[in-house]
């Protein structure tokens, strides 16, 4: 299998040939289960998570850039630092956050969407990117993030992301960062990055004042054993990785669910009706998002059929043994998301855009029966998961009460899954105000 190109139709074509489960070698010597069976994804995201520790050869490199925070860490400082977050994640804490979301979405809508009454075609991926990234950094500092430093930020982020994966598709060229002070630019830009965020943590501290932001959730937040709260380092790094999880996934389910409303247009008019009858022209509050099920059902869809998460995996820490597959210690378990995503078995018609198929009569059961993951499971469930849904149904009502929008080309957009699901060339797409 080779990891540098599209792995998606090699995992397929694998599945097809030898069954839901089956062993590879990665890189020819790292042993692997590639697994899309619910009952093991069960059992190694949740009944035996203990022994599945994330895969050390990739998030060594992680940790090395983003620090010690909620998706790198592990054990027992894991679990203190997941207990002191996850109330801040909490469905209500986020209310106060849509307020910002509803200002970050307004002020960053690009201009020239249409010009003189003609629509222009706009590649909505850099676009998503950009205002994931906004809505992210500013849910988490509110206002004391000026433009030019989400822009240093942003820049270094993602330059340093991009870095990353080539490390981890392409481990051969390591040598060769280090020779030729790739390894090291990186490093001097990352912390760059780190002496931006630092000083918004410190200005917050000492100014005593107090917002209704992530950041503040995070600065009050007190360790429940001592008292006491997060020290300026861990606020770093738990910021740096909320920043890196919460914008690139969210960017690409955005522009995956762009691009299929403006596939089928009866099912944008659907949506555009339920945003008709649930908010009219008043801006969305926090007690609207529940009403909005069409509008949550086609997020769904979407992240089934394009899910930003398409791969995760982890390593058994002892031996262990699942549905009659020995897993000697080491091995690195791959659970291949999109494909459990597309599978007959769970999914009738499965490569079809039914965002019915996420009714609630059976939304819970395909969660519960673990056919249906976008944000993993277990108890290293994605804590921005209710902060993802509530930004993606602000982003569709703020711009498809506004706009019509229509495919600028057939051709369907090419996988380009690196760690996350990416639209190859970006979506095109023409938007047409509404009058
Ligand atoms: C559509 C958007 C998103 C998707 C599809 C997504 C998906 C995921 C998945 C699949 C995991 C689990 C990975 C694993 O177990 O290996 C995860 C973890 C995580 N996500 Fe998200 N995520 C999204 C948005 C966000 C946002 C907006 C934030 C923060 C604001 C966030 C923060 C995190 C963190 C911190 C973790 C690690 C949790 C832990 O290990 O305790 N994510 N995400």
């Amino acid at each position: 299998m080779k990891h540098s190109k599209n792995p998606i139709p090699g995992f397929l074509h694998n599945f097809e040939q030898y069954g839901d489960t089956y062993r590879a070698y990665l890189g020819g010597i790292q042993p692997m289960l590639v697994t899309k069976d619910p009952d093991i994804v069960r059992h190694v995201l949740q009944k035996n998570h203990r022994n599945y520790i994330k895969t050390p050869m990739i998030f060594e490199k992680l940790r090395r850039f983003l620090g010690n925070g909620l998706l790198t860490s592990e054990g027992p400082y894991w679990l203190q630092q997941r207990r002191l977050i996850q109330p801040g994640f909490h469905k209500q804490r986020l209310q106060a956050l849509v307020e910002i979301m509803n200002q970050v979405i307004a002020e960053t809508e690009p201009k020239g969407l249409v010009q003189a009454g003609e629509s222009q075609a706009v590649d909505v991926y850099p676009m998503m990117m950009r205002l994931a990234f906004d809505l992210v950094t500013r849910s988490l500092f509110s206002t004391a993030v000026s433009a030019e430093k989400l822009e240093l930020l942003s820049h270094s982020l993602t330059t340093i992301q991009a870095f990353l994966v080539q490390q981890i598709r392409q481990p051969y060229l390591n040598p060769w960062f280090k020779i030729s002070g790739q390894l090291s630019k990186h490093i001097k830009l990352g912390k760059a990055a780190d002496e931006i965020l630092l000083k918004m943590i410190r200005n917050r501290r000492s100014s005593g004042a107090s917002q209704e932001d992530l950041l503040q959730m995070l600065l009050d937040a007190r360790y429940e054993d001592t008292g006491e709260g997060m020290t300026d380092q861990q606020l770093l790094e738990e910021t740096n990785i909320l920043i890196t999880a919460g914008h690139e996934t969210s960017a690409n389910a955005l522009s995956w669910i762009f691009y299929l409303l403006a596939k089928h247009p009866a099912k944008q008019a659907l949506l555009r009706t339920e945003l008709q009858e649930v908010l009219g022209t008043t801006q969305p509050t926090f007690a609207h998002l529940p009403r909005l099920r069409y509008t949550t059902q086609v997020i769904e869809e979407a992240m089934r059929l394009y899910p930003p998460a398409w791969v995760t995996d982890r390593q058994s820490a002892k031996a262990d043994e699942i549905k009659g597959h020995q897993i000697p210690e080491g091995t690195m378990v791959v659970l291949a998301i999109y494909a459990l995503h597309h599978d007959p078995k769970f999914w009738d018609k499965p490569e079809a855009f039914q965002p019915e198929r996420f009714a609630p009569e059976t939304r819970k059961q395909r969660i519960s029966n673990y056919s249906y993951l976008p944000f993993g499971g277990g108890p290293r469930l994605c804590i921005g998961n209710s902060f993802a849904m509530m930004e993606m149904q602000l982003v569709l009502v703020h711009y498809l009460r506004k706009y019509r929008i229509e495919l600028a080309t057939e051709k369907s957009p090419e996988l380009l899954p690196l760690v996350t699901l990416r639209p190859k060339n970006g979506v095109s797409i023409f938007f047409e105000e509404i009058a």
